[in-house]
């Protein structure tokens, strides 16, 4: 302890390696509270940092807790587990390094470190231009409508929890992302389902559910639904619209694939179509630019809009400045452009690519609907077969799947898997369905 370390020359010749290196080495082992860095002395053994008894029995926190454990969320948290690498990942929500347009994202962050008083506190709303570049995005929101946040999640769960109240009812699609049930079981809410199919969400089964019971919130996916890819029809927006004004109940409207399209015309978003505030937009930029820009916005309007700014500033105060500099620096640029080219056109592939290959090997599992965007397929198991069971001898032959009934709110319709194409390249996902068959 205390003892100096040899210079970086020494280390240097000693080691023969370069300067770098060891200053690498240096950095890691004074992160790791090992060596204490004194500039003008040198590098030193750090102390054995103190550390007292480690308590032996955790039981009494069971006691502490009490007895309600958020299930759905260690079903949703698996979703983000890290699988072994030689395990093929078709199970995910982000694009793999290879999508991430890095060079571009390095300069913006660059540029946006280095403007005068970025680094002070950011407003509690965003930046300004941040909100301008969501409410343009939103085709229904003034720059002052919409809040700046640290990705989708928070804002879903901030949305649900300030425009419900525990107890309340409130309807999810199903089959759809178990984030929003983990939100709503968190939140103490009745949750009932309503069915989709390949044009969304079933308006005319909707109709009943609010007549028959008081719901505040409707949540949808109006494109590339997680998990089916749906796309909701224009009279069904119309219909969705029209419902919610007569029964008066908010809709939140997670926009969360508008930039994972694969081609054809994408219609506007549900928020543009609406007049009387009823819609409250959900949009996130970390699936389409990269996992660690942790950045989205949440937009509504009139006293909505007063509730969620105070329940955001019971979570967050405010998002990091030069991200979300860094951010607009990006999406302004004709990098964004090219990069979400580049990511239609390889989503493309990958999409087809397990498509050709589940044909060709798995000809019993059905792919109904073939999304036009987003990064799944929803494929139904042949009749015998449990989800579950399939997903977990999966894993064990090395291809990470999703059990479909996690995506259900309501009883399964079927055995299901959703099989992730965004997140792996071509070759992969063909040895994976070659995997999943010998699995079936
Ligand atoms: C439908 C949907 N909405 C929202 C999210 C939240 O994503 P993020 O917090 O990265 O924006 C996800 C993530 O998988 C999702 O699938």
């Amino acid at each position: 302890m205390g003892t100096r370390l040899p210079s970086v020359r020494e280390l240097q010749q000693r080691y023969q390696v370069s300067p770098l290196t060891v200053q690498h080495v240096v950095r890691d082992l004074a992160a790791k509270g090992l060596v204490t860095v004194r500039p003008g002395s040198g590098t030193f053994v750090a102390a054995a940092p103190p550390r007292g008894p480690r308590p032996a029995d955790l039981a009494w926190q069971h006691a502490a807790l009490g007895g309600r454990t958020p299930q759905d969320m260690t079903r949703h948290l698996a979703l983000l587990e890290a699988p072994h690498p030689d395990t093929i990942r078709m199970s995910g929500g982000y694009l793999d390094d290879s999508l991430i347009p890095e060079k571009a994202l390095v300069a913006s962050m660059t540029r946006a470190m280095r403007r005068t008083g970025v680094w002070g506190r950011a407003p509690v709303e965003g930046t300004a231009a941040a909100r301008q570049w969501f409410a343009r995005q939103s085709g229904g929101f003034d720059p002052a409508e919409v809040l700046i946040t640290s990705g989708g999640q928070i804002a879903l769960s901030i949305a649900i929890r300030a425009l419900t109240r525990p107890g309340d009812a409130i309807v999810l699609e199903t089959p759809t992302y178990p984030g929003y049930t983990a939100i709503a079981r968190g939140h103490g809410l009745d949750i009932h389902p309503v069915p989709t199919d390949r044009d969304g969400l079933r308006t005319d089964l909707l109709e009943d559910v609010l007549r028959a019971r008081v719901a505040r919130l409707v949540v949808v996916q109006p494109l590339y639904a997680n998990p089916t890819g749906g796309v909701l029809a224009p009279d069904r927006r119309r219909e969705l619209l029209d419902l919610a004004r007569r029964h008066g109940v908010f809709v939140l409207e997670d926009d969360y694939a508008r930039d994972l399209s694969i081609g054809g015309a994408q219609p506007p978003t549900l928020a543009s179509q609406d007049q009387h505030g009823h819609v409250v937009y959900v949009r996130s930029i970390t699936k389409p630019v990269a996992p660690a820009v942790r950045l989205a916005a949440l937009a509504a309007r009139g006293p909505a809009l007063a509730r969620l700014r105070a329940a955001k500033t019971l979570e967050d105060f405010y998002v990091s400045g030069p991200l979300q500099e860094a951010a607009v620096d990006f999406l302004s640029s004709p990098a964004w452009q090219r990069h979400r080219r580049t990511v239609s056109r390889e989503l493309g592939l990958r999409r087809d690519g397990l498509l050709a290959a589940l044909r060709s090997r798995l000809p019993g599992v059905e792919v109904a609907h073939v999304p036009a965007g987003g990064m799944h397929l929803w494929a139904r198991l042949p009749e015998g077969y449990d989800d579950a069971d399939v997903a977990a001898r999966a894993l064990a032959a090395g291809v990470m799947v999703s059990a479909g009934s996690t995506w259900f709110t309501a009883e399964p319709e079927g055995a299901y898997l959703r099989l992730t194409y965004g997140e792996t390249p071509v070759a992969q996902l063909v040895e994976g369905a070659r995997r999943l068959a010998s699995v079936l």
